[in-house]
C-alpha cells in the first residue's frame, strides 16, 4: 500500500493560524507587535527567495519586518555593527542573518553577536546548550518543524527508533538532541549516521522513523527502508529536468517513488518540511516578543 502523505502545507498553515491568534492577543493585551529583522549579505538567488518568503510570512501575520541588504563585499565589522543596532532596538524581537555568508566573514562570530533572546534561528551557543540540557529556549526552526510534523500527523516518536542521516548544525545535530529529550513529542531512541559511516543501509533499515538530512538527491531508496516506517525528507535539491519549464526540479534526499511503496507515511518535496521552517520561524519570533514583555 502506498504511504500516506504528511502534508507540510496543511500543518504549516495550522501553525501560522495559531501564531496569528497569539500575535493578535499580544498586541491587544500588551501593545506589542512582533518584529523580525533580516540581514542578507550578497546576492545568492536561493537566499533571496528564502528572505522574500519569510518577509511575506511576516506581512501575512501582521508582524513588523525590516530587511537590510549588503553587498557580498560587506565587512564583518559592518555586519556586527548592524547586529548591534538590532540587538539594542526594542521593536526588533528576532534577528535572522541569512546563511551562508561570504567566506571572508566568520559565520560563528556573527551568530554569537546576536542577542540569544533574539536568536530566532536557535543557532546561538546559549540556545544550543539549553536545547541539549532540555531547558526551554529558542529552537532551530527546521528540526522544531520536523517534531511538529511527527506529532500532528499522529506519528509520536516516543519509544521509537529514529535514524537521523546527516549531522549538520542546522538540522542533524539539533533534531538528534530534540528527539532524544525526555519530553512529550520526543523520547525516541536516536541514531545519527553521516559521511563517516561506510554503509548507512543497515542503520536506516532498523529505523521506525528516518530523518533524511544529508543534502544528497534521492539517495535513500525504498529498498533501504523498514516496511511501515515514517520518512521525513529534509532534502531540497535542485536537479536538471529538461521537461520542466525552468529546466530544473526540486527533489528530496529520499527517492520518493520507491520509498512511497515501503513507508507508512512520508513527507513530499516540495510541500513537506520546507514550509514548516518559516512557520516555526514565525512561532519563534512570537515567543521572543512574548518573552520580551515578561510572558
Ligand atoms: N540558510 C538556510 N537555512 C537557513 C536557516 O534556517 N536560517 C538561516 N539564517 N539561514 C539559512
Amino acid at each position: 500500500m502506498a504511504a500516506s502523505l504528511i502534508d507540510g502545507k496543511l500543518i504549516a498553515a495550522e501553525i501560522r493560524a495559531e501564531v496569528r491568534r497569539g500575535a493578535d492577543e499580544l498586541r491587544r493585551t500588551r501593545g506589542i507587535t512582533p518584529g523580525l529583522a533580516f540581514i542578507l549579505v550578497g546576492n545568492d538567488p536561493g537566499s533571496e527567495v528564502y528572505v522574500r518568503s519569510k518577509g511575506k510570512a511576516c506581512e501575512e501575520l501582521g508582524f513588523r519586518s525590516v530587511t537590510e541588504r549588503r553587498a557580498a563585499s560587506c565587512s564583518e565589522h559592518e555586519l556586527l555593527a548592524l547586529i548591534a543596532g538590532f540587538n539594542a532596538d526594542p521593536a526588533v524581537h528576532g534577528i535572522l542573518v541569512q546563511l551562508p555568508l561570504p567566506r571572508h566573514i566568520d559565520e560563528q562570530r556573527v551568530i554569537e553577536a546576536i542577542d540569544s533572546r533574539k536568536d530566532v534561528d536557535g543557532f546561538h551557543p546559549v540556545n544550543v546548550g539549553k536545547l541539549v540540557l532540555g531547558i526551554p529556549c529558542l529552537r532551530p526552526c527546521t528540526p522544531a518543524g520536523i517534531l511538529e510534523l511527527l506529532a500532528r500527523s499522529g506519528n509520536d516518536p516516543g519509544g521509537k527508533h529514529a535514524v537521523v542521516v546527516g549531522r549538520s548544525n542546522i538540522v542533524g545535530k539539533p533534531v538528534f538532541n530534540m528527539l532524544m529529550q525526555k519530553q512529550p513529542g520526543a523520547n525516541a531512541a536516536v541514531t545519527v549516521v553521516h559521511t563517516g559511516v561506510k554503509d548507512i543501509t543497515p542503520f536506516v533499515k532498523q529505523a521506525d522513523i528516518v530523518i533524511a538530512a544529508m543534502g544528497r538527491p534521492r539517495s535513500i531508496t525504498g529498498a533501504m527502508l523498514k516496511p511501515g516506517c515514517v520518512v521525513i525528507d529534509v532534502g531540497m535539491n535542485r536537479i536538471p529536468d529538461p521537461s520542466a519549464k525552468t529546466g530544473t526540479r526540486l527533489v528530496g534526499d529520499v527517492d520518493f517513488a520507491s520509498a512511497q511503496g515501503v513507508a507508512s507515511a512520508i513527507t513530499p518535496v516540495p510541500g513537506g518540511v520546507g514550509l514548516m521552517t518559516i512557520a516555526m520561524l514565525m512561532k519563534n519570533t512570537l515567543q521572543a516578543a512574548s518573552s520580551s514583555s515578561g510572558i
